[in-house]
């Protein structure tokens, strides 16, 4: 393929990654978007197969054939819960790559720059590791957050604001030195030191966040490998890389400042870490406290209550999702406003363990678009609901946020579902949510408690209405 030929085909990449982005941003265009995105991805491939600097093609058939095997049955096999996990392991492959790159740059030999070009090929390969070192480990302690294997509390070492100014005052010496350097030899010894602490730092970083603030991590780490791709684009001076880099790191920018305002959060804060935690010790969850009794209802009693209201609103969580309840939910909901009910869903933000959880679960379950609401949209009109389904959701409908300060969620805007004449939560137990934190909303007295698998609670809802 002429160098030309390629250019073409970088523009066509570059044009349907925008297209495929912008197809994401509304539910009714998302699968467009992602053929967009498929197809943008599959040239960029060919393209940079095809290219010159290419010679090997052995290896680079068998890596391909032996990634794109893993790739394709690990999609397969992905639970719609396990997405989140998946994802931030992704961006750690993004992240290692990036630092791999940078150290192989560094060592070839064929790539010789001199002067100020020189300069800034270096400060290319300084960049790139270091934001690809800490977006591997960060997204490595992400991974293992989500997956339940690392504490989802934040931990905090003492003095870790200190700890980071240093790291990076430290980061900033070395990466002087580095450049600096007037032999590949003399850089390398910096540029491991900074690839050590770098790792070290993408640990302690994410280790300092707390559970409910994992939604910003995980957009962070996809803004951060990015970034960390752009890095590598410049090493490579490859113009797609760039590109595709810049397009990751700046909507994943986007979405994180998005998900800080919906967590009532302050972005730079959430990033030095520690929230949800009163100078330097982690605030009590009070999880294991009871804080009185709860009021059990049965499914009949909740499909009676369904059926004589006039106002009704459903608030889906990580539960319904876990249970695949989405369908029969669905069922309830077409039952109901045939009998003249008004149904409308109201999505948190941050319910279920990815940014658009609910809406993809909805959407695929055909709940029609128009009655699936924000959180804004109809959190002042509670207490004209007559009844409120919160199904599987725990956290974003945990009065604690606005009434306890001391709450590792304080500050944290929630769905004010006991303003309604009834709230009803389906869960199994009176076990915590994803923060850790007990909900008092269990224990208002217009609060009733439907225990059992949402799946089959809902089910058992449908079978009485
Ligand atoms: P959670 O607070 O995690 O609560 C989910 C509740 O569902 C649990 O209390 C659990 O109680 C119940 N549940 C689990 N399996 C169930 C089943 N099969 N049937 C019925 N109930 C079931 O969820 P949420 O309210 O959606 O809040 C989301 C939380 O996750 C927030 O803290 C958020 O910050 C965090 N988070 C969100 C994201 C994104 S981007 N959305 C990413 C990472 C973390 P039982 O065990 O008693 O059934």
């Amino acid at each position: 393929m002429t160098e030309g030929t390629i250019t073409v085909a970088y523009i066509a990449a570059s044009i349907l990654f925008i297209l495929a982005l912008g197809g994401l941003s509304n539910q009714e265009t998302a699968r467009k978007g992602n053929v967009y995105g498929m197809v943008g991805m599959l040239i960029a491939v060919l393209a940079t197969v095809l290219g010159a600097r290419v010679t090997g093609y052995g290896t680079i058939i068998v890596c391909m054939a032996i990634g794109g095997s893993i790739g394709f049955y690990v999609a397969k096999k992905v639970e719609m819960t396990q997405m989140p996990e998946l994802v931030a392991i992704l961006h750690s492959f993004v992240g290692l790559a990036a630092v791999l790159v940078g150290f192989a740059n560094y060592m070839d030999e064929t790539v010789h720059f001199e002067g100020v070009e020189a300069t800034i090929h270096d400060i290319e390969i300084y960049l790139g590791v270091l934001i690809g070192a800490v977006t591997f480990t960060g997204s490595v302690i992400a991974f293992g957050k989500l997956k339940g294997i690392v504490t989802s509390k934040p931990v905090l070492l003492k003095g870790r604001n200190a700890l980071n100014l240093s790291i990076l005052l430290l980061c900033i010496w070395l990466g002087a030195s580095f450049v600096g350097a007037d032999s590949p030899s003399g850089g390398m010894l910096p540029l491991i030191f900074m690839t050590i602490i770098a790792f070290a730092f993408g640990v302690h970083m994410v280790m300092a966040i707390g559970g409910a603030d994992m939604p910003v991590v995980i957009s962070m780490l996809n803004s951060y490998s990015g970034w960390a791709a752009a890095a590598t684009g410049f090493m490579l001076s490859n113009d797609l890389l760039i590109v595709t880099g810049a397009l990751v790191g700046s909507s994943g920018a986007i979405l994180s400042y998005i998900m800080c305002r919906a967590m009532n959060r302050k972005f730079l804060a959430v990033i030095a870490g520690g929230f949800g935690t009163s100078e330097g010790s982690v605030a009590s969850s009070d999880a294991g406290e009871e804080q009185g009794e709860v009021v059990p209802i049965s499914a009949e009693e909740t499909g009676e209550l369904l059926k004589n209201a006039r106002e009704v609103v459903i608030v889906p969580g990580y539960g319904m999702a876990v249970a695949q309840a989405q369908h029969a939910v669905s069922e309830i909901t077409r039952k109901l406003r045939e009998q003249g009910v008004n149904v409308r869903f109201a999505i948190h933000p941050v319910a279920g363990r990815m940014p658009g959880h609910m809406n993809v679960l909805l959407a695929e379950a055909k709940v029609p678009y128009d009655i699936v609401l924000e959180m804004d949209e109809l959190n002042d009109e509670f207490p004209e609901v007559d009844v409120v389904l919160v199904i599987g959701a725990n956290d974003i409908v945990n009065p604690d946020a606005q009434d306890n300060p001391g709450s590792p969620i304080a500050g944290m805007p929630v769905l004010e579902v006991w303003k309604a004449e009834t709230a009803i939560v389906m869960k199994r137990s009176m076990a915590t949510g994803y923060a850790g934190v007990q909900n008092p909303l269990f224990f208002k007295e217009n609060t009733r408690m439907l225990f059992g698998d949402a799946k089959a609670s809902v089910e058992a809802i449908l079978g009485s209405i």
